[in-house]
């Protein structure tokens, strides 16, 4: 059986005890599949980073399709992912090394040219563990490397916000809507915090047979200065802001001495 109709057998429309990275893995590889355009992503970062890079580090690489379509423009790339179902799904779609590893902790000393931290995984990261990691990333990084985020922009938090989008193969259909709660700000956390509340109806279309799930999941919005504050505070020399090349509205380059 396909990996959603493993989902389909498997969900409960048990909406606390899921999560996108374990259970739900195979849906958000599904469902990123068609929101981002990784080779817009693998081009951004081909043109951002230094262009002798040949060592890339890629946090947060979750289901691996920009771990492995770097892997087919650089000499040596490592995913970094904190959750075994990522990395397995990782594994299936590219020889890349995989690292099953907290960013938090993850550090081979200035091995890496360039680091990426896309596909907003930054709004995963603790509250209060921002300036740390910037610090670990800066660690990881040879002299003038350079690190690419990307990040979701305070401004564009609504609270209450709900939105619904459909994502298409052709056998399956993923109905997906999620409702957004601002949390209460704190200096430490750079931004807003919040809380995204995922619902799926997820449709094979070809027995018609449904499965309804859902999970949430805590993220963080950012301030531009004071991501771009914490970034400097860690070390690096040069600081600035881009359009990334995904819907999250913030970009960031780093580039340490
Ligand atoms: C939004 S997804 C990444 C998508 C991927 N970069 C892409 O563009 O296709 C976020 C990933 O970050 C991982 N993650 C969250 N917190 C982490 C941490 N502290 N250390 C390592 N990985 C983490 C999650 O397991 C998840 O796979």
């Amino acid at each position: 059986m396909d990996a959603l109709g493993k989902v389909m057998d498997s969900v409960t429309e048990d909406l606390t005890s899921v999560s996108h990275y374990h259970e739900l893995a195979a849906v958000y590889d599904f469902v990123l599949a068609r929101r981002y355009d990784h080779d817009r992503m693998a081009a951004f970062v081909a043109d951002e980073l230094p262009d002798d890079a040949s060592t890339i580090c890629v946090g947060g690489s979750g289901p691996g399709r920009l771990l492995a379509l770097l892997a087919d423009r650089y000499d040596e790339v490592v995913g970094v992912d904190l959750s075994p179902a990522m990395c397995k799904i990782a594994a299936k779609r590219t020889d890349a090394e995989i690292v099953e590893a907290d960013l938090l902790e993850y550090c081979e000393q200035e091995r890496f040219d360039g680091y990426t931290l896309l596909g907003n995984s930054i709004a995963h990261l603790p509250a209060g563990n921002i300036q740390s990691f910037f610090e670990t990333a800066r660690t990881c990084l040879a002299s003038g490397g350079v690190i690419a985020i990307d990040f979701t922009l305070t401004e564009t938090l609504s609270n209450g916000h709900h939105r619904s989008d459909s994502f298409r193969s052709e056998r399956y259909r993923v109905d997906r809507s999620v409702i957004v709660t601002i949390e209460d700000r704190n200096p430490e956390a750079l931004g807003t915090p919040a809380r995204y509340a995922y619902s799926y109806e997820l449709t094979d279309e070809q027995t018609g047979e449904t499965a309804t799930t859902g999970t949430s999941v805590s993220v963080r919005a950012f301030d531009p200065p004071e991501l771009l504050g914490a970034a400097i505070r860690a070390g690096f020399i040069e600081v600035w802001l881009v359009d990334p090349p995904t819907p999250h509205g913030g970009g960031l380059l780093a580039r340490r001495r």
